[in-house]
């Protein structure tokens, strides 16, 4: 379906040209004075200086152009020559009947451009626990993957695991110290290695910190994690048994964490995976003369004439020839073009990561690692502070788990839900149905609370308003679908029925705003990802439960006499309902039957 401005436009562009004016002056936007119209157009004042006539002598003769448009119910002409317009509720009804004839797409059309777009988010590092640092990405990248498929492209996550590099070095360390007789350890072994881990998720979360301690402390033991990371990356069978069961044992954990928070990967790879790469391509940088040795290291220049600020060379190799977290991101680029093709890599990653990314993309670009029609983005998210404006903190002061933060919002939820319970006995839920739904709500109130920010601004997570029922929160869209779910259960309870009835006409000014903010859905879905911008999509839903809301509050729904005019709100709820749905589904949450 076309979008509603697309369509407003085509009409004010007629009557433009059908006064003797280009049809370029038609464009008709949202009203910045909703109090006086719902739709503007401008186009008057710039034709005026074309044509030489006074804005409002034009304004005035396509107003009257527009007088008899089945398409506006109001079309008039404002000093000094704006075109103020309300749209037609017969013409606005049919549209959204439109909306909702086409089930699951409700007037978004897919791209006629697909696109294969990577998209690379979560950034976990394998034997550390998540935490809140991880949770924006992985929240965001959701998303913005999710929009992007609902729209029509392919979109293919990675976690890009930090599986690489001295932590390895570090864990392997300390397990040769706690258990050397271990079978990892003894060089001359030469059979197969055992299935099972010698440790657990729990023992792993406590020798890395352990060993990363004893490390700043003790040169030797240092040295001796150095030594570890060498010989662990230069093939020593024992160090890679061990490096395989560090992931699987952390990858089970981390896939376990995701799934709580409604977060899926395509693509498990990580940084160790780039390593075969590196070698051809650092030599290629070197023939190409990309790369030259700076200070022993192998640099590429990335600075360009129209810099304002300085943009130091891309490091590609240390003085001891060791790769670097730039050399591991270039190898990375190399696989994914090999493999996927993508016309576009997004990357979901702290802003205070946003130099070092222009350094790895101009690099790939000079280096000829993607091509001019491959476009590479960062997205960079600002970062997540307490109360206090600092960065999120334990009452410890110590890096806050993902997962406790989870379980405290989780909590607070059950909480509220239970004192709710309390207030309509008859409607009392089960133990489980409140822990599930007290999840569910949780899980909206942490992910709205982020997404409806702008990615690139830092946000105060705010527990108790996050939780809200009231206000532009999670739980507050959630309630406004279950509101909604009630009433289409009361109205099936009644042994009524609906199904196959049209949206018969607009019958208030509220109902007519509730269209309304329907109507902007396909807009908003196609901006939403064309912008990276979730918030949008928040922003939307926000308006809508709004007018939902205010519908409600207007409109004897239930009591409704007059049987075709019930039956078309029924539909109006369901589509209400429906757009909603396909909304949180693209935010990554979903609403529980009842709350
Ligand atoms: N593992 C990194 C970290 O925890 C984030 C990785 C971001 N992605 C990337 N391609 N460099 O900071």
């Amino acid at each position: 379906m076309k979008k509603m401005l697309e369509l407003l436009t085509e009409e004010v562009t007629r009557a433009f040209a059908e006064c003797g004016y280009d049809e370029k002056y038609g464009k008709v936007t949202l009203s910045n004075r909703p109090d006086l119209c719902e739709y503007q157009c401008n186009g008057a004042m710039a034709a005026a200086k074309e044509y030489k006539t006074a804005p409002i002598q034009i304004a005035d003769a396509v107003a009257k152009k527009l007088a008899g448009s089945p398409v506006f119910s109001m079309a008039e002409s404002v000093k000094p020559g704006f075109l103020n317009m309300k749209v037609d509720e017969a013409y606005l009804a049919a549209y959204v009947a439109g909306m909702q004839a086409d089930e699951g797409r409700f007037g978004c059309e897919k791209t006629k451009h697909p696109k294969t777009v990577l998209i690379d988010y979560g950034g976990p590092n394998v034997a550390k626990p998540l935490h809140v640092g991880h949770l924006r990405s992985a929240i965001i990248g959701e998303s913005v993957k999710r929009i992007g498929r609902f729209v029509g492209h392919t979109m293919i996550g990675d976690v890009h695991l930090g599986d690489w590099g001295l932590q390895m070095g570090l864990i392997i360390t300390e397990l040769a110290a706690r258990k050397p007789e271990l079978v990892y350890f003894d060089e001359n072994y030469e059979g197969e290695y055992p299935a099972e881990a010698p440790f657990t998720i729990s023992e792993l979360e406590e020798i890395y910190p352990t060993a990363s301690g004893k490390s700043k402390e003790d040169a030797a033991y240092r040295e001796a994690a150095m030594q570890a990371t060498y010989e662990l990356q230069h093939g020593r069978r024992g160090y890679q048994a061990l490096l395989s069961h560090i992931l699987h044992v952390s990858v089970t954990d981390l896939k376990r964490n995701y799934e709580n928070l409604n977060v899926s990967f395509e693509l498990w790879k990580g940084e160790s995976d780039a390593q075969p790469y590196i070698p051809d391509m650092v030599q290629k940088m070197k023939e190409d003369g990309f790369a030259y040795v700076s200070e022993g290291a192998l640099v590429v220049d990335v600075k360009e004439e129209t810099d304002t600020k300085e943009i130091p060379p891309c490091m590609i190799l240390k003085s001891d020839g060791a790769s670097l977290y730039n050399t591991t991101d270039l190898a990375t680029i190399v696989w994914r073009m090999k493999d996927y093709r993508p016309d576009e890599i997004i990357y979901v990653v702290d802003k205070r990561q946003e130099l070092y990314f222009t350094q790895v993309f101009r690099c790939a670009r000079k280096t000829g690692l993607v091509g001019a029609d491959t476009k590479l983005q960062f997205l960079g998210f600002g970062t997540m502070n307490g109360k206090d404006g600092k960065p999120f903190k334990t009452r410890e002061g110590g890096v806050m788990r993902l997962e406790y933060l989870v379980e405290s919002v989780n909590a607070e939820m059950l909480k509220k839900i239970t004192e709710n319970q309390k207030s309509k006995e008859n409607l009392a839920i089960g133990e489980e149905e409140a822990n599930q739904t007290a999840r569910m709500i949780a899980l909206a109130a942490i992910k709205y609370g982020d997404l409806s920010n702008q990615a690139s601004k830092d946000y105060i997570f705010d527990v108790d308003r996050f939780t809200s029922f009231e206000g532009n929160t999670g739980p507050y869209i959630l309630y406004t679908i279950v509101r909604i779910k009630s009433i289409l259960n009361k109205y099936r309870g009644l042994g009524k029925d609906a199904s196959g009835a049209v949206i018969a006409g607009v019958h208030s000014a509220s109902e007519k705003n509730l269209m309304l903010a329907l109507s902007k859905f396909n807009a908003v879905m196609e901006n939403a990802y064309e912008e990276t911008a979730p918030h949008k999509v928040c922003a939307y839903i926000y308006d809508l439960a709004d007018a939902f809301n205010s519908f409600y509050h207007d409109t004897k729904i239930m009591t409704e006499e007059d049987e075709t005019v019930q039956k078309s709100y029924i539909r109006v709820l369901e589509l209400t309902k429906s757009v909603l749905e396909t909304c949180i589904d693209v935010l990554g949450f979903a609403a529980p039957e009842r709350m």
